[in-house]
């Protein structure tokens, strides 16, 4: 029998590609560039299986291309607002993502970047790298403390979970949250029955719900002015989900105190304002990245692909 022809959008690790290698007829991507719509349309006449990432746009232009034989979209990565399901659905494609296997690593990122943020470590070293570090005094660089402070969790799924447990066991943080339901299980954490609420009682705002439509700019200029002007914005979830020009603003006039960030609306370009604003810490996506993750994230694609072509449901279909 044929082996299913599958398509691997961007380099992933070792260990994965020679998994999908010994069972499936595999076209890897080894310059690991980015593939553009043009390419991924043809892909879809061409495989049976595209497996995409966060970096890949795969609109109904792409899903409804002519002549299409690709069946399953295996998505590698939990977030899938850039695929368009109903697309999918309409073509009877199935569409599958990578949850659980990052929840923890991107807590520990959210974690990072509230430390960071909190102890203005990105300030500190960008100082001494370029030579402005004049010595220890009392009144240099001082941060704030998270003892004790609230951390806000915007989203109450398994990464704000996983964060709020981080910061309680090991920060001594408070914890509350919005999300459009309260949690039956709210593990003694505070629910504010709107963001306006969770916004003004937070010393840390962590956004963790999935980009797209319904969560676009959720926090702008009006929400900014509602947090502590000690406050701290962190995102580890989608850029969209941010006014980033509101945010520069409210940064720059000290209508909050900092924003850490690893996500951004149009990446990998970052908006110049939130480069010039004071306060930021900014990293390049890194949520789910360690060796171990980025490894689970694709063996959780090719248990999904096993799954479907073994005529089985597969475990983490969306669509
Ligand atoms: C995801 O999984 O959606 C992340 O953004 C990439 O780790």
């Amino acid at each position: 029998m044929m082996k299913p022809k599958i398509l691997i959008s961007r380099s992933w690790p070792d260990a994965v590609q020679q998994r999908l290698a010994a069972c499936y007829d595999v076209t890897l991507n080894a310059a690991d560039t980015p593939m553009t719509i043009t390419q991924l349309r043809a892909a879809m006449a061409e495989y049976d299986a595209v497996c995409p990432t966060v970096s890949d746009k795969m609109p109904a232009e792409v899903l409804a291309a002519p002549g299409a034989r690709v069946r399953i979209i295996a998505n590698y990565g939990v977030g899938f607002e850039h695929i368009d399901l109903e697309a999918a659905k309409a073509a009877g494609i199935v569409v599958t993502n990578t949850p659980d296997v990052l929840t923890d690593t991107t807590a520990e990122l959210a974690v990072l970047l509230m430390l960071m943020t909190s102890r203005r470590a990105g300030e500190g070293e960008r100082e001494l790298r370029e030579g402005r570090w004049v010595g220890w005094r009392p009144t240099h660089l001082l941060g704030q403390s998270l003892a004790g402070k609230t951390l806000g969790l915007v989203g109450y799924g398994r990464i704000a979970r996983a964060t709020a447990m981080r910061a309680k066991a090991a920060l001594g943080m408070r914890i509350a949250y919005y999300s459009r339901r309260r949690a039956t299980d709210g593990d003694g954490a505070t629910y504010y029955e709107t963001l306006e609420g969770l916004a003004a009682a937070s010393d840390v705002l962590s956004l963790h719900t999935p980009g797209g439509a319904e969560t676009h700019h959720l926090v702008d200029a009006a929400l900014l002015s509602r947090m502590k002007p000690t406050a701290i914005l962190i995102n580890t979830a989608r850029g969209s989900v941010v006014n980033e020009v509101d945010l520069a603003q409210a940064l720059t006039d000290g209508v909050i105190a900092g924003a850490g960030l690893d996500v951004y609306q149009g990446e990998p370009k970052v908006n110049p304002v939130l480069l010039a604003a004071p306060n930021t810490v900014l990293l390049p996506h890194l949520g789910s990245a360690t060796l171990e993750t980025r490894t689970a994230m694709g063996m959780r694609v090719a248990d999904n692909l096993d799954a479907f072509f073994d005529g089985k449901p597969p475990h983490d279909r969306v669509a």
